[in-house]
């Protein structure tokens, strides 16, 4: 892993669009996305910048099952306000939360990933060492699934609601396997409420317990951390 430690996510995300930047010098055409707090920083930069995107393609990571896209709450409503409407990509997906059978929207999304391979899949990471919608025990090797969301995940959350009891209870999320397929990471985290997670995913034994240490394993992994993310760091 390579690890760069930030002032604060403004830097950070500075740091993770030079990473994007390169990629693109490279030829990269594919990039993964979060959603989230942690990567508005990097869509701002990217939307000041005058990098064109025009002939990218965006494969999200997750939604929330039961929103629609125009719905405030979306992940697809957060990605075209932060980043599509102002930098038009070619191409965007992210899982529909309304498909009416959602299995077959799981297998549909596993399609995409298949015809879109990632070359670049930004993360942020949850408390419990989320990456993606991946809670805490999910095997590492799964792809699209529609996930149970836990207390943890939902309390974070709830800071975008009006009440807790609006937080959709479930998602769809790109798997591990699938993440671990991208050929290179960058996994941002900010805050001393993220600390033990990025603790766990550095330090930490290769888990299923806490998902984000599964990129021990890859070999192309940035990670992009303030210093109090990183406070419980040996
Ligand atoms: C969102 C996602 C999640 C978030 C994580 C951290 O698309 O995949 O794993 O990255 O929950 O969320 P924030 O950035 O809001 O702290």
């Amino acid at each position: 892993m390579n690890i760069i430690r930030v002032k604060d996510a403004q830097e950070g995300g500075k740091k993770a669009f030079e990473v994007i930047q390169e990629g693109m010098n490279k030829g990269v055409k594919t990039f993964g996305l979060a959603t989230g707090s942690t990567p508005e920083s990097l869509y701002s930069t990217m939307v000041a910048s005058d990098l064109d995107f025009s002939d990218k393609i965006s494969v999200n990571l997750d939604e929330y099952v039961g929103l629609s896209a125009d719905d405030d709450q979306s992940y697809r409503y957060f990605m075209n306000s932060h980043l599509f409407d102002q930098k038009p990509f070619k191409e965007t997906f992210v899982p529909d939360g309304k498909a009416a059978d959602l299995d077959a929207e799981c297998k549909r999304y596993d399609q995409v990933i298949e015809d879109h391979p990632i070359d670049i899949q930004v993360l942020g990471i949850g408390q419990n060492g989320h990456i993606g919608f991946n809670e805490p025990g999910t095997s590492f090797d799964i792809t699209t699934h529609v996930v149970a969301l836990t207390e943890s995940t939902i309390n974070a959350n709830k800071r975008n609601f009006e009440k807790v009891e609006d937080v959709p209870t479930h998602a769809l999320s790109m798997g591990i396997g699938s993440i671990m397929k991208s050929k290179k990471l960058i996994l941002m985290a900010f805050g001393v409420e993220k600390a033990d997670a990025v603790k766990g995913m550095i330090e930490g034994p290769v888990t299923e317990e806490l998902p984000a240490s599964i990129l021990q394993k890859h070999d192309d992994v940035v990670v992009i951390i303030d210093e109090a993310a990183a406070s419980k760091l040996k």
